[in-house]
This record gives C-alpha cells, sequence and structure tokens, in this order.
C-alpha cells in the first residue's frame, strides 16, 4: 500500500520593510510592498506532516498537538482547497493517482511560542502550503507557491524564500501579481546576524489582522506611508542588501519600524505593540550606534519590532558577543536573554 505523506519545514522571516494594511481582506492583498529576512537556522521553525487517505473522514489539522478547527471558507481551507486544484489539474494532465479526493490530516509544530509577535503565522502557513505541495507533487515555484501562501497569512508568502525576499504588493485585483520574490539568497550575506530578544512570549493584546482593519479604516498617517515612503524604502533597501551596505540596511530598518509602530499609534483606538522593555532596547542601540559614529566608526546594529514588544537586532557578525553582553548587562534580570539567539549564518553567541 502506498502511503501519501510529506514534511516541510519553514523558518519565520522578519521584515525589515514592513506589511501593515490590506487592499483586500479576502484574497490578503497588501496596501503596500514589504521586505524581508528569512532566518536561516534551526530555531524558529514550523514543521508540517500532511497525509493525505481514503480512510480518514475529513480534513483535520493539529497544532503543536492540539486539534485546530478548519472552518469552511477560512484561511487553512482556502490553502487546502487551492493546493487540492492545482493536484486535480496535475491528475488529470499526467494520470497520477487521485489523492486529491482523500481527505487530509495535517500536524503542525512550531519549536518556539507561537503568536507572541515572532511570526508563527508567517513560518506556519509557508510550511503548511510546502508540506501540501510536497504531499501532491506539484512542480509549482517557490513563487506560484507564495501566492497560495499569502491567502493563509500575508507574511507567510514572504518564508517560502530563504535570505533577503520581497513581496510584491502588485495591482490586479485577482492578486495574481502580489507573490515573494528572492532579492539575495542567504548566501550573499552571511555575516549579517539577527538577535531575538523574546522580551515578552505572551499571546499577543490586538492580532495583525484586526490591528491592520483599524489601521487602513483610521489612519491618516498610513496614507503618507504606503504613498510616499515604502516605495522609495524598497528600492533603497533592496540597493543596499545587493552592495551589502550595513549602515544604508540598518536606517531604513529602523526608520521602517519606527514608521510602523508609529501608525499603530495613529490608529483610533491607538495600538501600542511595544512596551517600556522594547522601548530600553531602542535607547541602547540608538546609544550605541551614536558611541560608535562619535568615535569614527559606523553603525553597528539595526532594532526592529513587529507586532508585539520583542525586539530583533540585526548587525554584522563581529558585533553579535558585543551586543549581546550589553544588552545582558543593562538588563541583570533577563534570564529570558537565554533566549537571545544568533540566528543568521553562524553559532549561537557564546555567553548567550
Ligand atoms: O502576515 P501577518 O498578518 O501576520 O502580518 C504581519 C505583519 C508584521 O509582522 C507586523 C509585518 C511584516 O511585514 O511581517
Amino acid at each position: 500500500m502506498t502511503v501519501y505523506q510529506a514534511t516541510a519545514s519553514a523558518p519565520v522571516n522578519i521584515a525589515c520593510i514592513k506589511y501593515w494594511g490590506k487592499r483586500d481582506t479576502k484574497l490578503i492583498l497588501p496596501t503596500n510592498s514589504s521586505l524581508s529576512v528569512t532566518l536561516d537556522q534551526d530555531h524558529l521553525r514550523s514543521t508540517t506532516t500532511s497525509r493525505a487517505d481514503p480512510s480518514f473522514k475529513h480534513d483535520r489539522l493539529w497544532l503543536n498537538g492540539k486539534e485546530e478547527e478548519i472552518k469552511e471558507g477560512g484561511r487553512l481551507s482556502t490553502c487546502i482547497a487551492e493546493l487540492r486544484r492545482l493536484r486535480r489539474e496535475v491528475e488529470k494532465k499526467e494520470g497520477t493517482p487521485k489523492i486529491s479526493e482523500y481527505p487530509v490530516h495535517i500536524a503542525s509544530y512550531n519549536n518556539f511560542p507561537t503568536a507572541a509577535g515572532l511570526a508563527s503565522s508567517a513560518s506556519g502557513f509557508a510550511a503548511l502550503v510546502a508540506s501540501l505541495a510536497a504531499l501532491y507533487e506539484l512542480p509549482a515555484t517557490p513563487s506560484e507557491l507564495s501566492l497560495i501562501a499569502r491567502q493563509g497569512s500575508g507574511s507567510a508568502c514572504r518564508s517560502l524564500f530563504g535570505g533577503f525576499v520581497a513581496w510584491e504588493m502588485g495591482s490586479k485585483a485577482d492578486g495574481s501579481d502580489s507573490f515573494a520574490v528572492e532579492v539575495a539568497p542567504c548566501s550573499h550575506w552571511p555575516n549579517l546576524h539577527a538577535l531575538i530578544c523574546v522580551v515578552s512570549d505572551d499571546k499577543k493584546g490586538t492580532s495583525s489582522t484586526s490591528g491592520m482593519q483599524r489601521t487602513v479604516e483610521t489612519s491618516t498617517l498610513l496614507q503618507h506611508r504606503i504613498k510616499v515612503v515604502v516605495p522609495e524604502r524598497m528600492r533603497a533597501i533592496s540597493e543596499a542588501i545587493k552592495a551589502r551596505d550595513f549602515p544604508t540596511f540598518a536606517r531604513l530598518t529602523m526608520a521602517d519600524s519606527n514608521s510602523f509602530h508609529a501608525v499603530a499609534l495613529d490608529t483610533e483606538p491607538p495600538i501600542f505593540y511595544m512596551n517600556d522593555v522594547s522601548r530600553a532596547i531602542i535607547a541602547l542601540i540608538v546609544e550605541y550606534n551614536r558611541a560608535s559614529v562619535a568615535t569614527g566608526g559606523s553603525i553597528k546594529a539595526a532594532y526592529t519590532f513587529d507586532a508585539g514588544p520583542n525586539a530583533v537586532i540585526y548587525a554584522p557578525e563581529e558585533y553579535i558577543k558585543e551586543i549581546v553582553q550589553i544588552i545582558i548587562s543593562y538588563f541583570p534580570q533577563a534570564q529570558p536573554f537565554n533566549d537571545v539567539f544568533g540566528l543568521f549564518g553562524g553559532e549561537q553567541p557564546k555567553g548567550a
């Protein structure tokens, strides 16, 4: 008897130019393009196994061992239906076994706290789409699969690639030109590292879905951000990445994090994703960079925050140890900083 089963894994990605706002909530089409770095080590990953079997009664999904409902018309069922549709096309063309007719069971695990502002929906939907695509043996490119992952969670489309990834917002109403593309592979800039500082692993207060909707409906600042600010930043950061120009990459990354949290604050009622510890980390990085520039050096680190209080700090490998030590010295109670990982192309920093 043939067993139809496949496992795939996808890491989280952390945006440098943030996606915030949907122009179509069903198809998940964004109001601006975005750009992220996919973290490439074993921390912060989702691993998903899918199995199709004629004895199954219906589609089911378990997240970290707990069954989740697959709501009809919801995001999970949309992704599964899209991949089934592609499988059916393959079956028609090539006469391969009709496993698209079997229900699927899907089990997914995150090796980090779910929904704590650590982009678990990004890696989760990317791994789900990749595992079903492998199960169905689809001849699809990562960009094609990103069209489907996008409909699970917008930022998930970027986790189908490693390295530096842009999600082009597109302009078509059907979303067919709103997909992820590679800007540069991870190997292009191996000494760029990311430190994740887990400030809190509580579930976040305002989900990105409801937060974005409120921002689109009420923020006037968002219009300036999406029309004027982001298009120029997308161009500039892509160039900085290609040139491995860390100071420019860092300036743009910090500016865009600030801009995203400013539109969150400009929302009615306002949304606060960062807390006092997050702001203290910003102050530390600002001072660290100022001291370096003042003594003839350049910017050495960039902070960025998603829809939660946790900090991600990008820095060249040679500064990681120093940054970890500074953070630990300012947060001496910081047991949580055992969770500071060196994530991008290198070893976990010693002393973390
Ligand atoms: O894909 P979502 O709905 O989880 O939204 C993610 C939004 C941010 O993480 C704040 C920014 C981004 O581009 O990842």
